[in-house]
């Protein structure tokens, strides 16, 4: 059998296709790099904006048009799988495999099933599977938690990916990353919908972060973690970044407003006030800390005031980096049932308006690099453009002249100019680049 997997949404998505992908080598399969090629196209979803739900729209109607030319089985996993309006949309598309995010161990059985096979059940094996190397690559995420405990009016994740946080086994977490390793990997990031709650489902695991501290003294270069929520993100967390080297200080602490009537509507358990002191906390123990955090503009309810203290939350922290994202009612979700949204025009305009913040203060921070020396990991070979392209330890993208780096790895470089976006750089030393390794799987 010869599958494809097409992948959307987050980092969550890019490791669960790793691991289904591994199995179905395990079990046999050959995986190729076009819908064309494939016998089985299976599409990893994501729910969490009306966007990538209609991207996937369009795919499966391009994929049941080829079903029909010249047979074909279609699968669907990921987020958009748990929804009834996932559901609908499989069958729909005459979708022949669907499994939710829990259900991923479930392949072989989807495989072997002649006719469709649906599953939506959370089994807790899946977080005890231990997913072999990707092949080659110097960076991999590690799953940590599954599921989140927070309601977050505007969010599905709880209905998708489990109401209750389930952590994994320690043991299996340091296994994986030993194996990583052993592998040449270079990076690892810790994975979870809240990394923060890591632990608190089991008294007998280490808190996170303990865990940092444990995954930091496993010779990994670098060790970063996504994402955490404002609530869970305590003291003991921010001294174990402190006093771990490897560990980047990279902080993504998703803010969502700066409003305390609309943090209050989302039901994101904190004031702007809050926020604040966590912000402080973290400039205390880690004053060379890059900070970057997610924004939803025009939330239903939000007037200009709101907006406008979303603007100067922006100021007041100065962030490096934000993820900006205009308000998009999901079925199901609190907020879509019992809220009225704003109209399009007020919520695009808003978001020009933040984009223009975040652009002033992403140049401002990122011209501070110039003439400093950072540790860049070059992810691929240089592109047409001449560059090649990896992020530092802050997670800024960094561009270097191709033949500075001919090779995926770690490199010293001195950063000569900044962008809104990009930071540029020559090399100065090579610090660690392996020769190409044979794929294995
Ligand atoms: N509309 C817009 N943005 C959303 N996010 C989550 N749900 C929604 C929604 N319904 C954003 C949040 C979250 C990020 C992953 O996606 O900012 O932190
Ligand atoms: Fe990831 Fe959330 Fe999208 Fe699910 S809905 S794929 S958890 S971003």
């Amino acid at each position: 059998m010869r599958v494809h997997i097409v992948t959307y949404g987050c980092q969550m998505n890019e490791y669960d296709t790793h691991l289904v992908a591994s199995e179905l080598v395990s079990l046999g399969a050959q995986m190729v790099n076009t819908i064309e090629d494939a016998d089985f196209v299976l599409v990893n979803t994501c729910a969490v904006r009306g966007k990538p739900v209609e991207k996937v729209k369009s795919l499966l109607g391009k994929l049941k048009k080829e079903k029909e030319r010249r047979g074909l089985r279609i699968g669907m996993m990921g987020c958009l799988a748990q929804l009834e309006e996932g559901q609908e949309i499989a069958k729909r598309f005459d979708v022949d495999v669907l499994l939710g995010p829990g259900a991923l161990t479930q392949i072989e059985k989807a495989l072997a099933a002649d006719s469709k096979f649906w599953d939506l059940a959370f089994h807790e094996e899946l977080n005890r599977v231990v997913a072999p190397p990707p092949a080659g690559a110097l960076s991999a995420y590690v799953p940590i938690i599954r599921g989140c405990n927070h309601r977050c009016t505007y969010c599905v994740v709880p209905r998708t990916r489990g109401g209750v946080e389930v952590s994994r086994p320690p043991e299996l977490i340091l296994e994986e990353i030993e194996r990583l390793k052993a592998a040449g990997v270079v990076e690892v990031t810790l994975l979870g919908q809240n990394v923060n709650s890591y632990g608190n489902d089991r008294p007998e695991y280490p808190s996170f972060a303990e865990l940092l501290r444990m995954v930091g003294e496993l010779g990994i270069p670098r060790v970063r973690f996504l994402t955490s929520h404002p609530v869970n993100f305590t003291e003991d967390i921010v001294r174990a970044i402190a006093e771990t080297p490897a560990i980047t200080r990279y902080i993504h602490l998703p803010v969502q407003s700066g409003s305390d009537r609309i943090l209050r509507r989302m039901a994101r358990e904190y004031r702007r006030a809050d926020y604040l002191r966590r912000i402080e906390t973290i400039r205390d123990y880690l004053p060379d800390a890059v900070l970057s955090t997610d924004i939803i503009v025009g939330f239903p309810g939000e007037t200009e005031e709101d907006f406008e203290a979303t603007l100067s939350l922006y100021d007041e922290v100065g962030f490096d980096h934000a993820y900006m994202f205009i308000y998009s009612a999901r079925p199901g979700t609190p907020a879509a049932e019992h809220f009225e949204d704003l109209p399009r025009e007020v919520k695009v305009e808003r978001l020009k308006r933040l984009i223009e913040k975040q652009k002033a203060w992403s140049l401002e921070k990122n011209r501070a690099w110039v003439g400093k020396e950072v540790e860049v990991l070059i992810r691929g070979d240089a592109k047409e453009t001449g560059f090649a392209e990896g992020h530092d330890r802050g997670n800024h993208p960094v561009l270097v002249p191709g033949d500075q780096a001919p090779r995926p790895g770690l490199y010293r470089v001195r950063i000569t100019e900044a962008s809104p976006h990009l930071l540029f750089g020559e090399v100065t030393e090579v610090l660690h680049a392996p020769a190409p390794r044979e794929a294995v799987a």
